[in-house]
């Protein structure tokens, strides 16, 4: 599709998940990475799996919810490697519940991973290598809740929306130097934050009949492949501060239209 040869690429929070594919599927391209987690140990396996694909991997301790661990992690890259063309800015997490039963920690956790953290990550990184060089490619990683309204998800919905926005806003600021910032944005997939709900053959039922395309994402099935490397490649030069919405077409609003009746 797109080649990355002789790029490298920074992704936080590879451990598992979206970022893991997310390793793998740039690693193919022909991008050597850097990859981190908040626990090093945890990225031995992918490391391995990027490593027998032929490409370089390093790893690096990073919790982006801590402005001193993202500095220190930048500048161990730099001791590493001589660029870093792709950002990808993954890490967050997630609380679901009731917006009367959020925590005010509850909130910050979420807040500061996926909103401040992506920040600081971005501004690190292109301060660092990508201003100085000119190019950059950032993929802050969004979600569905960017641009729609879900019950039991107050604090995500904020982050995210909150993606989108700082999306637009460092495209902007960071377009003179070479760099481009845009905001892929997943619809709903299994990954291990989320195994638990997929348990529930009812709630899945429900959740397909709301996607135009009848079913979830699927992570290891290719569904974000595409997509990523576009954002990530030379080749999507004319395109930033754009959010790219890969979610089955569940934010078109999908509710029927037209009353379900069975016909006599
Ligand atoms: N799954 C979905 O349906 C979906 C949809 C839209 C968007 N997203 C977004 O896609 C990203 C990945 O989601 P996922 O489903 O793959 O989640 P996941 O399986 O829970 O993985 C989350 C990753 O983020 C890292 N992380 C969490 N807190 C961190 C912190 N404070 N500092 C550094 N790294 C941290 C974790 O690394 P360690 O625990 O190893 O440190 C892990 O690698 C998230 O930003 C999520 O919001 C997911």
């Amino acid at each position: 599709m797109f080649s990355l040869q002789n790029q490298t690429a920074f992704i936080s929070g590879a451990s598992r998940g979206l970022g893991e594919q997310f390793a793998l599927t740039l690693a193919k391209a022909g991008a050597d990475l850097i990859l981190t987690s908040r626990d090093v140990s945890a990225l031995t396996k992918i490391k391995k799996q990027v490593e027998e694909l032929g490409r370089r991997c390093e790893t690096i301790a990073l919790d982006v919810r801590s402005h001193e661990s993202i500095v220190a992690a930048v500048a161990e890259a730099k001791q590493r490697v001589e660029k870093i063309d792709i950002l990808v800015n993954n890490a967050g997490c997630n609380v679901r519940k009731p917006a009367l039963d959020v925590t005010w920690d509850n909130w910050n956790l979420v807040l500061d991973t996926n909103l401040r953290g992506t920040f600081f990550l971005a501004q690190e990184v292109a301060r660092h290598f990508m201003i100085p060089a000119g190019y950059g490619r950032i993929i802050n990683i969004g979600s569905v809740t960017s641009v729609s309204g879900y019950a039991g998800l107050g604090p995500y919905g904020a982050s995210r929306g909150g993606t989108k926005q700082l999306t637009m806003s460092l495209a902007d600021d960071w377009g003179k130097y070479g760099i481009t910032v845009n905001c892929l944005a997943p619809g709903w997939f299994k990954t291990a934050q989320n195994a638990v709900m997929y348990e529930d053959a009812e709630w899945v039922e429900y959740l397909s009949d709301r996607i135009p395309l009848k079913r979830p994402g699927n992570v290891t099935g290719g569904d974000l492949d595409g997509p990523l490397l576009f954002l990530a490649a030379e080749e999507s030069r004319y395109m930033t501060g754009q959010i790219m919405l890969i979610d089955g077409g569940i934010s078109t609003g999908a509710t029927r239209a037209t009353p379900n009746k069975k016909r006599p």
